[in-house]
């Protein structure tokens, strides 16, 4: 069987230190996984990801952002997910459509309907299986990024909000794991990375068990 997993948050939710170990595990249990992020993902989509997160796209429009972070994810979802799906694989997406609603829609504020009809059009409406959202406090979040960032990590674009638009993102990604509970499993990011890890593989192993019984 296929599935598709998406890991969700705000800044410095851990959400890529905890991709790996993730898609490690799947693998050592026989599944062929394909780790893959958003923006990005693909030759083309990577390309987009640069344009998104130029320091120097200052003037870039919340309009322009949707359309671009959705072109990249067009590209993405028929090159690379949906393939993969359908050759029986596992696909493990650090971030997907779930981060447009939350910093677009709930953090830049744009009409949330329009960006889940743009969303439908560039995804032909594949849904992730199962969401892990990592949830962390704003300014939590954005001093871990700092100091990642202080260590090498790349700064962009999306990290010079202000703390404000952080909280409306966390609030947003509240109200859509409220809206479809069923698809989402919440887990405290600021734990350690370990726990984290077995946390997760318990929900991922819980929501397997549940689509193969259906
Ligand atoms: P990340 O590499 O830390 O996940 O950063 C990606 C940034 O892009 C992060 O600030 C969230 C942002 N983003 C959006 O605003 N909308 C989107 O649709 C996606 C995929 C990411």
């Amino acid at each position: 069987m296929s599935y598709f997993i998406t890991l969700e948050g705000p800044e410095g939710s851990g959400k890529t230190t905890q991709a790996r170990p993730l898609a490690d595990y799947l693998r050592a249990r026989g599944y062929d996984v394909l780790l893959t992020r958003e923006p990005g993902g693909t030759p083309i989509g990577d390309q987009v990801r640069a344009v998104l997160h130029d320091l120097d796209n200052t003037a870039m429009h919340p309009r322009t952002e949707i359309l671009l972070y959705s072109a990249s994810r067009a590209q993405h979802v028929y090159q690379a997910i949906r393939p993969h799906l359908a050759r029986g694989g596992v696909v493990v997406s650090d971030r997907y459509y779930d981060s447009t609603l939350a910093y677009q829609g709930y953090g830049h504020g744009l009409d949330l309907e329009a960006l889940r009809q743009i969303t439908a059009f560039a995804t032909g409406g594949l849904v992730p299986d199962l969401t892990l959202y990592l949830d962390i406090g704003a300014d939590a979040g954005l001093a871990r990024r700092r100091s990642a960032a202080a260590a090498g990590d790349e700064w962009n674009r999306m990290d010079t909000h202000a703390l404000a638009f952080y909280e409306r993102v966390r609030a947003g990604y509240r109200a859509l794991i409220e809206a479809e509970p069923a698809r989402w499993v919440t887990f405290d990011a600021a734990q350690p990375v370990e726990e984290l890890h077995r946390q997760i593989i318990k929900a991922v192993e819980r929501q397997i068990h549940r689509l193969e019984e259906s």
